[in-house]
């Protein structure tokens, strides 16, 4: 048997805007995807045909992975999908540590740009930051130039994202799930159709990216009444881009009186919201009065893992 784990994300700030080569924060979180595989003699996926679209992600590892005979796959997950939450992500990094934990330890690294290309395949256009913060897990910052702290960088079409570890002080971060699944794909082709035809759109994806080295330096000095003010200001944005959703706008005003800052996260549509605050559990009520499922999440330091 082989079996790995990964964790899901968040994005703290950046989302869209890092598939343009903008800035991105993300943070793995402590809710986990796990993958076991067994050899069998007809490939299954949860006991149904891997040719079922649900598994498009888990068929597009398994073609890059290229294991020796048909396997049984057993996806056992913790990360809602379709809520923003790098579901996707965290199975197809976890199903690449299963495939290739077979041939002893996982590295991260070739994880992380097999995952990459598995999630642009299968949703036409993607930037590295799930992928590589399910495979690296903690805090990740994708810039265009490398620092310190540099992970890795990939690179697609004449883009390249340089992956970086970042050092978040401990946050608490509640989740607002919406309850609406959206697929990622077509919102970030929403995105690029916008920002072909509109300057405006395209000035809005340049100021995420400002607002992402701002989120990230007031982060760090732990000035969170600066870096929640970003996150509403990050949220208004990404609504005016065309990836908002009433639901999502009625959990970030539920958030904000007991939060710093709240913001959809993911691709949105419906998935999400994060906000950023030191009384998780009033604003998680907050949130389930408003209609939406709360979770109190950690950052999780343990990327990709073996299991067992
Ligand atoms: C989705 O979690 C994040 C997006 O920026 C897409 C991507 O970066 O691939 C919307």
């Amino acid at each position: 048997m082989m079996a790995a784990s990964a964790p899901g994300k968040l994005i703290l700030f950046g989302e869209h805007a890092v598939v343009f080569g903008e800035p991105a924060l993300s943070t793995a979180i402590n809710l986990r995807a796990e993958v076991y595989a067994r050899p069998h003699t007809e490939w299954l996926v949860d006991g149904a045909s891997l040719e079922e679209s649900r598994f498009r992600y888990v068929k597009a590892a398994v073609a890059k992975a290229k294991p020796d005979g048909p396997l049984w796959i057993e996806i056992r997950s913790m990360v809602p999908s379709g809520a923003g939450l790098g579901s996707s992500a965290a199975v197809t990094v976890a199903t690449l540590g299963a495939l290739h934990g077979r041939e002893g330890s996982i590295e991260a690294l070739a994880i992380a740009r097999e995952a990459f290309e598995v999630e642009h395949e299968v949703q036409g256009r993607a930037s590295p930051i799930d992928t590589s913060t399910a495979s690296a897990g903690g805090g990740i910052l994708v810039l265009r130039q490398p620092r310190d702290g540099l992970l890795w960088s990939i690179e697609r079409d004449k883009r390249k994202w340089f992956v970086h570890r970042t050092a978040l002080p401990p946050l608490d971060l509640v989740i607002g799930n919406t309850g609406i699944s959206a697929a990622t794909g077509p919102l970030v082709a929403k995105v690029k159709d916008r920002v072909d035809r509109d300057p405006r759109a395209a000035e809005a994806v340049r100021q995420i990216g400002e607002i992402t080295l701002d989120g990230v330096r007031a982060l760090q000095r732990k000035d969170l009444v600066a870096a929640g003010k970003l996150m509403d200001r990050n949220h208004t944005i990404l609504t005016d881009l065309g990836v908002g959703h009433p639901s999502l706008d009625r959990l970030v005003e539920a958030a904000r009186p007991s939060s710093y800052g709240a913001k959809l996260t993911g691709a949105g549509g419906g998935g999400s919201i994060v906000a950023l605050t030191d009384r998780p559990s009033v604003t998680a009520e907050a949130i389930r009065a408003a209609g939406g499922k709360a979770f109190i999440v950690q950052s999780d330091s343990l990327g990709v893992a073996k299991l067992g």
